[in-house]
């Protein structure tokens, strides 16, 4: 839920132990970097957010990457510390932690909740073999077995990333996945179609998706499947049993105020009725309402129960209705691809499969 005094805190840790070659995301193989100069520096970074937000109350603190099991527990505790022992917090903060296989030592799970994490997201990707080393990950399946029945005894909250929509991957084989990530009672599952970015390695070797028609039928029965077994759908590539949604990446979706802490990250913040943009390490720029309103609805139309139109009007300013284009809402509403009840504004499961476009309509 959308509370303005909230605020959501992303460290990202630009590291990983390879480059896997599918991935755009920040990051750098770098073993030699000092952990504790970075650690300083993003205190003080932190310090200086604190001195413009230190009204709100934290609801939730993520480490993304890159890869952030890499940062000694230690420093996870001295950032975790550091911003609990400033801000207000919610009594219930989920304070997260993107954990690859490829850096777990016996203890890491223990470490890491001993440091403060309270809910762990491992990146599992495969679990197979043969597609782990196609997706050029550095951990085997056995590895990943081991990890995710560690996390689901060291953690309440718990989270696997798989990737699918493999090219030439079959839908028995992925159901078998499917079926297997299930059974470890974890809480919330993100499942990602592969996407071939530029300036991948995957793009250069002309990799290809897999086909349109096979990635959709894969993805409808991926809902499916997962609702039948207590997952339920509330974003695109986002399932969670009850009461267990990603608390921060709602945040994004619903609009909410956040900071970004490391190289590449970012935040939004509504300042004295202003919207602002932040880069690391504390670069402002001011957004209009209008393209904020055009954020919200890139990002609110992502979830299943779409954009809050009492929260769109309490952060821009006006309303939803007299923002978006009346006429191309008509039409999408015809072609069954958005519907709309007294609260929300929201794509129908098939309208999911077209966003780019629902929201060329709409913001035209
Ligand atoms: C930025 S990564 C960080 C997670 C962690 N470093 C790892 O690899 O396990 C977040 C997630 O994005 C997903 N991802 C990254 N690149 C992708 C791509 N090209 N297509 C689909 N999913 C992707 C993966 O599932 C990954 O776990
Ligand atoms: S997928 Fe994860 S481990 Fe692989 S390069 Fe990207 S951030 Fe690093």
């Amino acid at each position: 839920m959308y509370i303005s005094n909230n605020l959501a805190v992303y460290i990202h840790w630009p590291f990983c132990k390879s480059k896997c070659p599918y991935c755009d995301f920040y990051s750098r193989v770098n073993p030699y970097i000092n952990q504790n100069d970075i650690i300083t520096e993003y205190l003080s970074a932190l310090q200086r957010y604190y001195n413009i937000t230190s009204e709100r109350t934290v609801h939730s603190i993520f480490f993304g990457g890159g890869t952030p099991s890499l940062i000694k527990p230690e420093n996870i505790a001295k950032i975790i510390d550091f911003i609990t022992g400033k801000w207000h917090t919610n009594s219930n903060i989920e304070i997260s932690l993107e954990a690859n296989p490829n850096s777990r030592y016996a203890t890491m799970f223990a470490d890491l909740k001993h440091a403060g994490i309270n809910r762990l997201s491992l990146g599992v990707q495969a679990l197979n073999d043969d597609d782990l080393r196609f997706l050029g990950r550095t951990h085997n399946v056995n590895s990943a077995r081991y990890c995710l029945q560690e996390i689901v005894e060291v953690f309440n909250n718990h989270s696997a990333d798989l990737i699918y929509a493999r090219p030439q991957q079959k839908m028995a084989a992925w159901q078998q996945e499917l079926s297997e990530i299930c059974s470890y009672g974890l809480k919330h599952l993100s499942l990602y179609q592969l996407t071939i970015e530029e300036n991948t390695v995957f793009a250069r070797r002309g990799i290809k998706p897999l086909a349109e028609d096979d990635a959709v039928k894969m993805y409808q029965q991926t809902r499916d499947f997962l609702s039948s077994e207590g997952y339920q759908q509330y974003e695109v590539s986002n399932f969670a049993r009850q009461n267990s949604e990603s608390k921060h990446n709602l945040t994004y979706w619903e609009g909410g105020d956040y900071i970004g802490i490391g190289t590449s990250a970012h935040g939004r913040l509504k300042l004295n009725n202003n919207h602002i943009a932040t880069e690391y390490p504390f670069l402002h720029t001011a957004l209009t309402p209008q393209e904020r309103a055009e954020e919200l609805i890139i990002m609110g139309l992502r979830l299943r129960k779409g954009i809050n139109k009492q929260d769109f009007a309490q952060i821009c300013g006006f309303s939803l209705s007299d923002f978006i284009n009346q006429q191309n809402l008509a039409e999408l509403k015809k072609l069954q691809l958005v519907e709309e009840n007294d609260s929300h504004l929201f794509a129908t499961l098939h309208g999911m499969l077209l966003l780019n476009e629902i929201i060329i309509q709409l913001c035209s």
